[in-house]
């Protein structure tokens, strides 16, 4: 039956999203698929049944593609679509209430708190640093491609962290910061049958793995097998209990950080309809195991379900 690819839609994320829908999209198509691209923000969901829609590949991110309101409304559809369910689509899109589950169950993330606008006064953001230290990272708990996410220095670079970040989200997410590399590490499949990935370790040469360096810039290093195996192994066994916990399916990639002075492993988030771009990390993961691009889509598709 015809495949929709849902691309685009609200979120701050939108471009990212069209990168990644596009990707798919091509790659279903030239193997022979009968796909087409649909955009939620252009378009009515019902518009999926008129027009005789048999499932959905979800290539959006963020609020409203990730979050759980377009997998509750294919849901009613009877449309089955990829990647998670609507409980842990929507749980893993708040940072800040995954931290919770994965801290509540001993999995190691970093410290934090979690404070509403109306709680965020001066003489509040100066104590933060006495709690979590500095620097100190603020991050609106529903964005993703690092938008809205600060790592302030100090006071005054927290205020303005704070005005950023309440452009999005009504209650901020401050943690500690982790020094050390950056590391991400894929997961397909679901419950006992989940499988993680190689670990990747991310170093943007200009600086934080921000925005520009995820999308815009070709100097960003990929490293696989840069860590040694056992820390490996074990770092993938913590992705998998984070990813089982949240009830993910059919895909997640969990971003971690990675303490240089003892080498401990901290969950930061898990995204459960993660980049599909031409510099994404899935379809890196992936290759390295090899599933090329257009087998993955196909796999992906192939687990869609309601
Ligand atoms: N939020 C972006 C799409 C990612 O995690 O890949
Ligand atoms: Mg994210």
């Amino acid at each position: 039956g015809k495949v929709a690819v849902l691309m685009g839609g609200h979120s701050a994320e939108r471009e990212v999203s069209l990168m990644s829908g596009g990707g798919v999209l091509a790659a279903l198509q030239s193997a022979g698929v009968n796909a087409h691209g649909f955009d939620p923000a252009q378009q009515p969901l019902q518009a999926l049944k008129d027009q005789g829609y048999a499932r959905a590949f979800i290539a959006l991110h963020g609020r409203g593609g990730e979050d759980g309101t377009i997998q509750g409304a294919l849901e009613w559809l009877g449309l089955p679509y990829t990647g998670s369910g609507v409980m842990a689509s929507s749980v893993a899109m708040d940072k800040t209430t995954t931290k919770r589950v994965w801290h509540n169950e001993g999995l190691s993330t970093p410290q934090y708190l979690a404070l509403s606008r109306a709680e965020l006064t001066r003489e509040r953001i100066r104590q933060i640093p006495d709690e979590l230290g500095l620097p100190v990272m603020v991050k609106p708990p529903h964005e993703g491609s690092s938008i809205g996410i600060t790592k302030a220095a100090g006071y005054s670079e927290m205020q303005g962290a704070v005005e950023l970040a309440l452009g999005f989200d009504d209650e901020l997410l401050f943690e500690q910061c982790i020094e050390g590399p950056e590391l991400t590490c894929a997961v397909l499949g679901e419950g006992a049958a989940a499988v993680a990935l190689p670990v990747i370790e991310i170093r943007a040469v200009a600086g934080n793995y921000d925005y520009e360096n995820k999308y815009k810039t070709d100097t960003t290093e990929y490293l696989f097998g840069s860590l040694a195996p056992a820390l490996e192994a074990e770092i993938q066994q913590l992705v998998l209990r984070a990813y089982r916990l949240l009830g993910c399916r059919g895909w997640g990639r969990a971003d971690l950080m990675l303490r240089r002075s003892d080498m401990k492993p901290f969950l930061l988030e898990m995204n459960t309809s993660p980049g599909m771009t031409s510099h994404s990390l899935v379809p890196k993961a992936a290759q390295a195991v090899g599933i090329d691009y257009p087998h993955l889509c196909l796999w992906l598709l192939a687990q869609a379900r309601l």
